[in-house]
């Protein structure tokens, strides 16, 4: 690693991982020369590789201030990642420090990398689990001592359901999750789509076939079957820079070929209570 420390047990050195490579286009020093070799070269396949990313931070970012002020004061971030920009935790912290955040990922340096940075926050917890598991996930100690689930929780997906192929059912997955949540529970989703700039996402699909998690692309009715067991809030399913952008919408938001939006548990139908007369 270009940073400091130990290399983490179980971290893969010589195929590139998807959340050093990541943490490369986004500055940071938590990755491997050969996920740096790798980087370049997705570079050379989208010159905006790393304008991309930091807009799918911005999104994060966006998404979990609108939570916070609809009233969510508890998260779970799966497929955190190595996390180098602002986080859940800052954003929700600094809104409310009661906040709780947990993050979820399956890779040895994002686990390590997160423990570090979170020492002394009672209020964050990163496990190391396969998102794909929502049992094992829900169940853990340190999501329980944190996260209550007869509360309504914030449940992020942000850029990580392209890494699970159809035969995972992702929507499955999401479902799952979104029946044992409390209703009013909102979930976040970003994915990367194929249909603005087909010839480079072929281009970069077909470089991630070398990494430690090979990506799809889907189209935008794919990605809207994805939040099952929500309802989209506004504006919808949309270009990323346009959900709810904080200055002017993007002159060319399709130059970010991912799809995102955000969901809201509903309550069980016959739950509402009567207008009061
Ligand atoms: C592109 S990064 C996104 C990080 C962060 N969510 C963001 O948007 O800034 C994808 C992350 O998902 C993680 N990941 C991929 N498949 C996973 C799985 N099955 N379970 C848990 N984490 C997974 C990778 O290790 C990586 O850290």
């Amino acid at each position: 690693m270009t940073g400091k420390g130990p290399i983490p047990d179980g971290a893969e050195a010589t195929r590139p991982s998807v959340a050093r490579v990541y943490d490369f286009l986004l500055g940071g020093h938590h990755n491997f020369a050969v996920d740096r070799e790798f980087g370049r070269k997705l570079i050379e396949a989208e010159p905006n590789a790393r304008e991309i990313v930091a807009e799918n931070r911005a999104f994060l970012g966006r998404s979990v201030r609108h939570q916070v002020a609809a009233g969510i004061r508890q998260f779970i971030d799966l497929g955190s990642g190595i996390p180098t920009q602002r986080n859940v935790h800052e954003i929700a912290q600094a809104a409310d420090p009661a906040a709780r955040v947990v993050y979820v990922d399956n890779d040895p340096v994002a686990v390590a990398h997160s423990r570090h940075i979170l020492r002394g926050n009672p209020g964050a917890a990163v496990i190391g689990e396969d998102m794909r598991d929502p049992e094992a996930i829900l169940a853990h100690p340190d999501l329980r001592g944190l996260i209550d689930l007869a509360e309504p929780v914030g449940l992020l997906f942000v850029s990580v359901l392209h890494f699970l192929p159809d035969s995972d059912d992702p929507a499955g997955l999401v479902g799952g999750f979104a029946r044992r949540l409390a209703p009013g529970s909102h979930v976040t989703i970003s994915h990367v789509t194929h249909e603005p700039l087909p010839g480079t996402a072929a281009e970069v699909v077909k470089l991630y076939q070398r990494t430690t998690n090979p990506a799809r692309t889907r189209t935008r009715g794919e990605i809207l079957a994805l939040f099952s067991g929500f309802e989209l809030i506004e504006p919808g399913l949309v270009l990323m820079p346009l959900w709810r952008p904080d200055g002017p919408a993007p002159e060319h938001p399709e130059r970010c070929w991912y799809y995102a939006g955000v969901g809201r548990k509903p309550a069980p139908q016959g739950t509402l209570r009567p207008l009061a007369r």
